[in-house]
């Protein structure tokens, strides 16, 4: 498939970046919620066709250059026999089985690879799959240590592959918490399992976008990764960001979450100056900083597309 994205994603030439975001399937979407109302999170990630009528929302809506599937990160932990509780008012939870399990990742996760050959039926744009860094799962399964991470790791990339073979375009690796993390432990409890998976996924030639909150911190370190894109938050300016990242390592990012949210002629402002910076440079999605919040208006994401849209580079 050739397509803006993954022209940008490969650094080459385009005539204006591509723009997806980060949770743009969700809850600012009124046609998200009417469905919410009737399936818990659990069921619409769970059920294929659900799976796959949320994943286009955005796109038929508001025409975004990638789709990304409706999932969760936190879904692998039901490989080792953990349930994802997301009663309302709880947040999300993980509850452990009352013994160690280790179940096949393709049986148990069965239900994200048909929501992907669904999707590719007929969706008009490339689809981008995902995963947590191991760290960042196992923060949530309240299991950090070595033997861990390497199971995680393992289940990861068991994970991925299938996706990989289900069709997906692109994959990103959203190590949310692990960019937190103080520079030694980073390099001890994030990097090496984040490099298993890129290597293990390099010879499929898919794709590879990895994600971490406070990547800024460590951009050297994620470029050693060799991924064929990054995703940066919003502490340093994507322009900056470009001069330290090598230039065939795409660049993902960095409008803030909250300004997308409006006023509407701040949000303008930050868009003009975002594009402005970075026209005429290969290899730059745009993206925000982190996931689009809950009660951003739908009119703002509109328009963002709108913008992105209609810039041309001479
Ligand atoms: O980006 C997308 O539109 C695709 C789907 C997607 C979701 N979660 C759907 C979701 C993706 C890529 C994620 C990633 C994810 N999930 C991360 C990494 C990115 C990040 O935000 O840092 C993390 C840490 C999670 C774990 C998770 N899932 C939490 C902590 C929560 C509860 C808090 C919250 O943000 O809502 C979720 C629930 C969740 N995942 C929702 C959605 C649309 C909200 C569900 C609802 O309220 O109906």
């Amino acid at each position: 498939m050739s397509s803006l994205f993954l022209k940008a994603l490969r650094c080459e030439e385009v005539l204006r970046p591509p723009v997806w975001l980060m949770r743009q399937a969700g809850r600012y979407m009124p046609e998200y919620r009417k469905l919410r109302a009737h399936h818990s999170f659990r069921e619409l990630v769970g059920t294929p066709a659900l799976a796959a009528e949320i994943t286009r929302l955005p796109i038929d809506h508001f025409g975004f250059d990638a789709a990304i599937l409706f999932s969760d990160i936190l879904v692998l932990a039901e490989v080792f026999g953990y349930r994802i509780d997301f009663s309302d008012g709880k947040g999300i939870q993980l509850v452990p089985p009352s013994q160690e399990e280790n179940h096949p990742v393709e049986g148990t996760l069965s239900y994200v690879a048909d929501a992907v050959r669904l999707l590719k039926k007929d969706l008009p744009v490339p689809l981008i799959g995902f995963c947590g860094g191991p760290y960042t799962v196992a923060k949530y399964m309240k299991t950090l240590t070595p033997i861990w991470l390497d199971r995680i790791t393992t289940a990861t990339i068991a994970y991925l592959q299938m996706q990989v073979a289900a069709g997906v375009d692109a994959i990103q690796i959203f190590d949310s918490w692990a960019g937190l993390l103080e520079p030694s432990d980073f390099r001890e409890w994030a990097l090496p399992y984040l490099k298993t998976i890129v290597d293990a996924l390099r010879p499929t030639g898919i794709p590879l976008i990895v994600f971490c909150r406070g990547s800024c911190r460590y951009v050297q370190e994620l470029v050693s990764l060799q991924p064929t894109a990054l995703g940066f938050d919003r502490e340093k300016e994507m322009v900056h960001l470009r001069k330290e990242v090598p230039s065939n390592i795409a660049i993902q990012g960095n409008l803030s979450p909250t300004i997308l949210k409006g006023p509407l002629p701040l949000l303008q402002k930050e868009v003009d100056a975002l594009l402005t910076a970075m026209q005429g440079i290969p290899g730059f999605i745009f993206n925000l900083g982190h996931g689009v919040e809950p009660d951003t208006p739908v009119e703002n994401v509109r328009w963002l597309v709108k913008q992105v849209k209609s810039l041309t580079i001479k």
